[in-house]
């Protein structure tokens, strides 16, 4: 049977710690970390995932200014409020829910948000720096992903991690950092993407396999190595008429048919997700810090 990695677990053990840190910041600096959280439409999955954000900003004490902007919300109008959030000391971190409308040019927002408060990690400066292993805030889930390995005590130095996707959000950024001459990362990198002829040929060479694809149960046992770790990025909602709710949430990988020939395996829900939230929080620290 692999282990199966706790991720909710680990993203608490983080929290409690970061807990710490804004609690001396407020007592000892008189500063009150400020995330911006703002959803444009009514996206059922982007409202599950900003409804987490903003939870979490509550429990670690920061603040968090919530925008919930109808889906006819202008690209001017979302470019004004950015304006206004660049400017207020009180807030350190932008947090733009993606994807947005398609009225409204994705490219133009990030663009719009100030680096210094760009606690995702989407800007071009920021996304330049972590590629050339500048400090700068990492992406949330790649970084996640970082933490979640160092955690379980699952070196990436000379192996080999095979990633399927090729995302702004996940495939590159994780690729890059994994690439970075450090110790949590000199791994040899391989990406797989949907022009990719035989995923599979290049899955089964690997150590580890990050599956952000976004595809429910792509990733079958044919694929994977004995004995490899699996870090499962997929959120795939796929009908259920036995559920209440209609639907059940799977992975990109088929967790039933891998999980007992595998050394380790995030659950999903429960594995990467929470991690993603609690480095969005790490990053709003880090950003509040720099006021002091
Ligand atoms: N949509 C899916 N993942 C993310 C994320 O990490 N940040 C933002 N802003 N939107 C997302």
């Amino acid at each position: 049977m692999g282990q199966i990695i706790d991720g909710k677990k680990i993203a608490q053990t983080i929290k409690d710690e970061l807990k710490i840190e804004v609690d001396s910041l407020i007592k000892d600096h008189g500063i009150t970390p400020g995330l911006a959280v703002i959803l444009v439409g009514a996206d059922p999955a982007s409202e599950s995932y900003v409804k987490g954000k903003r939870r979490t900003c509550k429990a670690l004490g920061i603040y968090a200014k919530d925008y919930n902007l109808v889906a006819e919300t202008s690209e001017e109008g979302l470019l004004t409020i950015i304006e206004e959030l660049n400017q207020d000391d009180s807030i350190d971190g932008i947090l733009v829910q993606l994807p947005l409308p398609s009225h409204i040019n994705e490219e133009k927002i990030l663009l719009a948000i100030d680096p210094k408060k760009d606690v995702d990690g989407f800007h071009p400066e920021n996304i330049g720096r972590m590629m050339i292993g500048m400090d700068t805030f990492y992406s949330c889930t790649p970084y996640g992903i970082i933490k979640l390995l160092e955690y379980c005590d699952i070196s990436t130095e000379g192996k080999h991690v095979c990633i399927v996707g090729r995302s702004n959000i996940v495939g590159k950024p994780v690729a890059n950092l994994l690439l970075q001459k450090h110790n949590l990362a000199n791994a040899t990198v391989t990406v797989c993407h949907s022009r990719t002829p035989d995923i599979g040929y290049h899955t089964r060479q690997a150590d580890i396999i990050i599956a952000a694809v976004g595809i429910p149960e792509l990733i079958t046992k044919d694929m994977v190595k004995e004995g490899a770790v699996i870090i499962d990025v997929g959120v795939n909602r796929v009908e259920d008429a036995t559920k209440k709710r209609g639907y059940r949430l799977v992975g990109d990988v088929n967790f039933e048919e891998v999980k007992d020939y595998v050394s380790h395996i995030t659950p999903v829900p429960g594995g990467v997700g929470p991690m993603t939230i609690t480095m969005l929080m790490f990053n709003t620290i880090k950003s509040a810090k720099n006021r002091i």
